[in-house]
């Protein structure tokens, strides 16, 4: 892990791994907003958005390889969590710093509930689905 006490361990370290990128640039980002010259801001809005594609896709790979019953309602968040950070793009993109601001924030805290509620709940159906290791 290695992120002090940002970090949130599902205990797969896969998942683990890049979660902690993503928090990462999430954290840079809300320090980036209050700095504010504006080019490092979109590029990790940029960032944000491809890793978490890449991440929720890991995951939805994940879920389908081990018949994961919670499968559409995760989906579903994932959509939600994508649409957020278009958002933050789109409100960024118009010069709306105060609301850009607001959203840096509330997607950490969206990404932290993420983490703690469907991922532990994922890695742990994961983990009780895989044959015991010796
Ligand atoms: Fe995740
Ligand atoms: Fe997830």
């Amino acid at each position: 892990m290695g992120r002090g006490s940002e970090a949130i361990g599902v205990g797969e370290q896969e998942m683990d791994a890049e979660h902690d990128l993503l928090l990462g640039v999430v954290h840079a980002l809300e320090k980036a907003v209050d700095a504010a010259p504006r080019a490092p801001v979109e590029e990790l809005l940029k960032q944000l958005s491809e890793l978490s594609r890449v991440h929720f896709a890991t995951e939805e790979i994940l879920m389908r390889l081990h018949a994961y019953p919670e499968f559409a309602a995760h989906q579903l968040e994932h959509a939600r969590l994508v649409d957020q950070i278009e958002q933050v793009r789109t409100e960024f993109a118009s010069g709306n710093v105060q609301p850009t601001r607001n959203f840096a924030s509330a997607l950490h805290h969206w990404f932290t509930e993420h983490i703690r509620s469907h991922d532990v709940a994922l890695a742990r159906y994961v983990r009780a689905s895989r044959p015991a290791s010796p």
